[in-house]
């Protein structure tokens, strides 16, 4: 069982992309208020005060689409400054990266992973959910800035759907051979758009490594990281191939992590709702924070009996949050 050092701070429900394996199609999502959101001084705190002292060490700040939210350098500067931060991350679509890149940089982020689903703008733009102009070529120039500003590792995402994208995998693997950078695949999972998840099923990551070896060979590869990632180098690369396989694979007991909302509730792990607890109430009514690093730990305690297998969605069957909401 591996201890649990990593925390993904969701900061905002929002995001400027609909990606249709992400959220349901055809439904309006509610968003949380401003207010509803803890505050950076009330992140500083519960990173400080509670997850610090519980042995937390790495961070990576998800969405919805982090970038959405203000204040984010600042935030980024503040946490990266803390002795006790070992690792701090970002995952976002890109789309606003071009701006960003560099003060995040400055602010002291290193490490950035991005949404890349497909390099051909259509295909892109259908996974994205976006109907107007293309937005690939800003995501592309988002990742060129990423890349520019000295990210390192740099990371690409692609969910692969079956008979969608999936005939991308070699030229998205083919990027890692002059480039370093990292392209991880990863299996489409039954949440946020099951009615998707219905039509077309998931590839296993296994099928995808059968076609990268058969073309060029594979061997096993390493880069920084703290998630479930599998990875791989075609040889002679310069960056890397992963391959994250929550279907295929239960990587549950290697877990070390836990979910804190943009609205305070800490999760235990990604498929479970009954579990989880809310931090911001007992915060914001001046609960004293050595009874609110108790409650963090006993979830602690508790967090290797839930798990994917074990997935609670809660009183009402569904997830109440998207994979969006919840930040991946
Ligand atoms: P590093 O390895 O540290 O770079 O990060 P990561 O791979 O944990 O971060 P990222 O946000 O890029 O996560 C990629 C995807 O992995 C997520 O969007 C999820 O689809 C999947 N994933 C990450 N953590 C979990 C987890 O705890 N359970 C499951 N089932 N899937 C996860
Ligand atoms: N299955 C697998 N991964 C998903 N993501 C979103 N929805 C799903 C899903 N149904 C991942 C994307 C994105 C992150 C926020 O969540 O990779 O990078
Ligand atoms: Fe797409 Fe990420 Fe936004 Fe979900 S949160 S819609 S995966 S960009």
């Amino acid at each position: 069982m591996s201890v649990t050092d990593y925390l993904r701070i969701s900061l905002i429900d929002r995001c400027n992309f609909r990606c249709v394996y992400c959220m349901p199609e055809g439904e309006e999502l509610s968003y949380l208020l401003g207010p509803e959101l803890l505050t950076n001084d009330e992140i500083l705190t519960l990173v400080t005060e509670v997850f610090g002292p519980l042995g937390f060490r790495r961070f990576r700040l998800t969405g919805g689409e982090p970038l959405l939210r203000p204040g984010l350098v600042d935030l980024v500067a503040n946490l990266a400054a803390l002795p006790t931060t070992e690792d701090l991350a970002l995952t976002t679509n890109g789309f606003l990266l071009a701006d960003l890149a560099a003060d995040l940089y400055a602010a002291g982020l290193r490490r950035i992973n991005i949404s890349l689903d497909s390099l051909n703008p259509d295909t892109f733009d259908l996974l994205a959910g976006n109907r107007g102009r293309s937005r690939w070529p800003q995501v592309w120039a988002g990742i060129q800035a990423a890349h520019a500003a000295g990210f390192d590792p740099l990371k690409l995402n692609v969910v692969v759907i079956p008979g969608i994208n999936d005939g991308e995998v070699e030229a998205l693997a083919g990027l890692t051979r002059d480039r370093n950078w990292h392209v991880r695949f990863i299996e489409f999972m039954p949440i946020g758009n099951d009615a998707l998840f219905g039509d077309r099923g998931w590839i296993s990551s296994e099928s995808l490594r059968d076609r990268i070896r058969g073309l060029w060979g594979l061997d096993d590869g390493s880069v920084l990281g703290a998630g479930p990632a599998d990875v791989f180098q075609i040889p002679g690369a310069i960056g890397t191939v992963g391959f994250i396989s929550q279907m295929s694979e239960c990587f549950c007991d290697r877990c070390n992590r836990m979910r804190l909302s943009a609205d305070g509730w800490l999760r235990p792990c990604l498929l479970n709702e009954s579990a989880q607890i809310d931090l911001r109430s007992p915060l914001r009514s001046g609960e004293r924070l050595g009874a609110l690093r108790d409650r963090v730990a006993a979830l602690l305690a508790a967090k290797p009996e839930i798990n994917f297998k074990q997935r609670d969605a809660g009183t009402t069957g569904r997830y109440g949050r998207t994979m969006s909401q919840i930040g991946g």
